[in-house]
């Protein structure tokens, strides 16, 4: 019984631990602005019920040093780049195919007052190169 009483305990805290916090007037501005899909709000404002991103990304802060230069392949508007900033990593960039998300990126990255590498690029045939 107590061994799930601290499971769920655990739970509650790592979502408060992954989520990021930001004004949802702001969010929805940047949303219209760039017109990027309703997912990338949504990406932003639930990142702590996405434990498939949550979890690798929790790994990355006790695995690589905060130095690294850390790329997200379809990074949409960057929740994991912005949160992995928020924990100590500096060098962070990123790409997706969609401009929009990109552009959505860009915005954010300014409100959290951090710099994210971005390009808008497939990454089937990928342009850039390292
Ligand atoms: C499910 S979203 C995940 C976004 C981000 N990784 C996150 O977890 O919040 C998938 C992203 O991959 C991008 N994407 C899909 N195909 C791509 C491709 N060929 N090259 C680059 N990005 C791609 C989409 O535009 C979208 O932003």
């Amino acid at each position: 019984m107590l061994d799930k009483a601290v499971c769920y305990v655990n739970g509650w805290l790592q979502s408060f631990r992954h989520r990021l916090y930001i004004s949802q007037t702001y969010l929805a501005w940047c949303s219209k602005k760039t017109n990027a899909s309703w997912w990338h709000a949504y990406a932003i404002k639930h990142r702590p019920w996405r434990p498939h991103v949550c979890v690798p990304c929790e790994w990355i802060t006790q695995l690589v040093p905060s130095s690294a230069y850390i790329f997200e392949v379809g990074c949409g508007s960057g929740a994991n780049l912005i949160w992995l900033q928020q924990k100590g990593f500096q060098n962070l960039g990123g790409s997706d195919i969609a401009a929009s998300a990109i552009e959505m990126c860009n915005l954010l990255a300014s409100y959290y007052k951090t710099s994210i590498n971005t390009v808008v690029d497939d990454a089937l045939p990928p342009q850039i190169s390292s």
